[in-house]
């Protein structure tokens, strides 16, 4: 592996201007934020790698916007990231972090990208009904809105659960973390309270 892949790999202002170039809408730049965020609390926790998790994070979605369908997401993203020189490990983390890419997830930071995608999103959903946006979010409110099949119907339960079990951690353990990982950055998130 070359020194450059790998430091192309750490490098926020180049994922930063990636993300800008494929993705318009604000909504998905805050969510590949917010899994970014979660990827570096859980590497700061676990004394892993915090660039390299946080720009995996960061990147997992990029092509999302021109590659709008499963067939295509991510596997149409894989190869402009090998282009630009991204090196094997990243570019399977990010297959890693969709289930139907059936790509095993066998190192740590593949299992919290998937561990952190649909659940930063979900509690992302959650925030936005309450008044106080993620100012005090408890994990049995999150829990609960878990079991309404009708709420942001389309993160898929089955992930979250799997994605808990895959990092070792009680569902509310994990919820709880991701939580405390995003409040201090409500404002960038568009989550904080009046
Ligand atoms: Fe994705
Ligand atoms: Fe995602």
């Amino acid at each position: 592996m070359s020194d450059q892949a790998e430091e192309l790999a750490r490098d926020r202002g180049r994922a930063q201007a990636l993300l800008e170039e494929w993705i318009a809408s604000e909504a998905l730049r805050r969510h590949c934020r917010a899994v970014e965020i979660a990827m570096r609390a859980y590497a700061a926790e676990l004394g892993e790698d915090g660039d390299a998790w946080g720009v995996v994070g960061l990147l997992h979605d990029f092509d999302w916007e021109r590659h709008p369908t499963l067939e295509q997401h991510p596997r149409d993203g894989e190869p402009v990231l090998a282009a630009l020189g991204y090196p094997d490990w990243f570019r399977r983390a990010i297959l890693s972090h969709a289930e139907h890419m059936g790509v095993s997830r066998d190192t740590p930071m593949e299992r919290h990208l998937f561990a952190c995608d649909e659940l930063s999103g979900f509690i992302h959903a959650c925030a936005l009904m309450r008044p106080d946006r993620l100012e005090g979010m408890e994990p049995r409110s999150v829990r609960k809105k878990l079991k309404d099949k009708r709420f942001a119907a389309n993160v898929s339960r089955a992930d979250i659960t799997l994605g808990a079990e895959e990092i070792g951690r009680e569902l509310d353990d994990h919820i709880a973390f991701v939580i405390a990982a995003l409040t201090p950055h409500a404002a960038e998130l568009g989550l904080s309270g009046p």
